[in-house]
């Protein structure tokens, strides 16, 4: 697959995803980065070569995968919202990953921090990951791979965070492998 990864933070999952590739881990290859402002983590893209753009709206974001040649998009921390243009023209083929144990935590009002805070807050023991499809409702889509992370030892919602993304950056290549297996 061509895989276009759309980010919009420190890009952490980008870059365990640009190492899995260095190291044949799936046979895909990241042609595209987009983000919709000038996230941080552009550089990991920048840094292997890869065209690493800022693009704010949803037509123009579409020119681009054309131009790219993409079939598989991975949202990898991109805090906008899909538009329709692109899901018709991507149908089953775009994955998010989540940090959490979907359903639980997922939602609008469940993004970054918000997640962890809310896990803390609840005292939960486990918490985890979710590599799901992305549809026309948000977390919602059929769960490629979910792992769960015990979080007995979090003082607090950073640590939670943490161990969560030591975990997403294992379970986002595996969601990978698993679609190209699939396919
Ligand atoms: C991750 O926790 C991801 O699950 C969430 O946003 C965060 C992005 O982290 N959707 P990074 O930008 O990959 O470091």
């Amino acid at each position: 697959m061509r895989i276009a990864v759309f980010i919009s933070g420190t890009g952490t999952n980008l870059k365990s995803l640009i190492d899995a590739q260095k190291n044949n881990e799936f046979n895909s290859t990241i042609e595209l980065v987009i983000s919709n402002k000038d996230a941080k983590g552009l550089f990991h893209g920048l840094n292997a070569n890869i065209p690493s753009l800022v693009v704010k709206n949803d037509e123009e974001i579409l020119e681009k995968l054309q131009e790219y040649n993409i079939d598989f998009i991975v949202l990898a921390g991109y805090l906008k919202r899909v538009s329709e243009t692109i899901l018709n023209n991507y149908e089953n083929k775009i994955i998010n990953i989540h940090p959490s144990l979907l359903p639980k935590y997922g939602g609008k009002n469940f993004y970054g921090m918000k997640v962890h805070k809310a896990v803390f807050e609840n005292k939960d023991e486990v918490s985890g990951v979710t590599v799901h499809y992305v549809d026309e409702n948000l977390d919602s889509g059929a769960i490629i791979l979910q792992r769960e992370v015990s979080i007995v030892d979090c003082k607090s919602p950073i640590e939670i965070k943490d161990k969560v993304l030591e975990v997403e950056h294992i379970l986002l290549k595996e969601a990978i492998k698993k679609v190209e297996e699939e396919q």
